[in-house]
């Protein structure tokens, strides 16, 4: 990341998004077209990440969140995963310094335990040394699965009501959503899909409620701010009613 990247540049000729979600698909193919191993793809694609990031800073993006390992991604072939674990490894240590420079606090949301010890006090550390930073709020979803996350939240209210911590007959969306991983995190204003693919594929089922979607034909590695600006200009571009009547 350049140090000039959290700099406010010029001004995009809209009013950006609050919150921008990512799902970032096609390293395969990208690896495949140019005869490379897959861990290639996924390489490019973690510099592609470094590039969004900055994208979004200048932006004037508030919160980013990138799915990066999905709760399916763990049936990848065991060489696969452990280059994406590896990846991971690497990435935390390579660019925690320019994220904390650059006033970007990272959290993370998944089943984080499944990771390898190392990797897990890595992710606590880095919470901890950006949880001060405002200027970019950069979520990455980590062996995360939508679903699961639902359950957990649905079993998490059960608790408190067992407790009598809640009433249930109380419990409605704004309280639910506090037992979700995201709480306090507004939902997502656009997602953006790269590679062609128009899935969720498991991603903020619960926080896409109202999400305008946008779906790229660029694969992930090739990602860059010029794509950014264009999926920020088409949301600006299109108008969000949330369920209510036209004016
Ligand atoms: C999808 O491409 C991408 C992933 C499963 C992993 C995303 C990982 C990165 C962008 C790099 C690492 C990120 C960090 C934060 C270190 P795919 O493999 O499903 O591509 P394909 O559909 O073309 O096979």
């Amino acid at each position: 990341m350049s140090a000039t990247a959290a700099e406010p540049e010029t001004a995009p000729p809209y009013r950006p998004p609050t919150h921008v979600a990512v799902i970032m698909d096609g390293n395969g193919r990208w690896a495949a077209a140019r005869r490379l191993p897959r861990v290639a793809g996924h390489r490019a694609g973690a510099r592609a990440v470094r590039r969004t990031i900055e994208a979004a800073i200048r932006q004037g993006v508030r919160w980013l969140t990138l799915y990066a390992f999905s709760s399916e991604n763990w049936r990848r072939p065991a060489g696969e995963v452990v280059d994406l674990t590896g990846l991971l490894r690497q990435y935390l240590k390579s660019e925690i310094d320019e994220l904390q420079a650059n006033g970007v606090r990272l959290r993370i949301i998944g089943d984080r335990t499944r990771f390898d010890p190392d990797i897990q006090r890595d992710l606590v550390a880095a919470e901890r040394l950006t949880a001060a930073n405002r200027r970019l709020n950069l979520i990455v979803a980590l062996s995360y699965g939508s679903r699961a996350e639902i359950v957990a939240a649905a079993r998490a209210a059960a608790e408190a009501a067992r407790d009598g911590r809640l009433d249930l007959a109380t419990l409605d969306e704004a309280m639910f959503e506090g037992f979700l991983s995201t709480a306090g995190v507004p939902d997502p204003d656009v997602i953006i899909r790269t590679s062609g693919e128009q899935r969720l594929s498991n991603f903020l089922m619960w926080q896409a409620a109202y999400a305008e979607f946008i779906f790229l034909d660029v694969l992930w590695p090739d990602f860059d701010a010029t794509h950014f600006a264009a999926a920020l200009a088409e949301f600006a571009r299109r108008e969000r009613r949330f369920g209510a009547r036209p004016g």
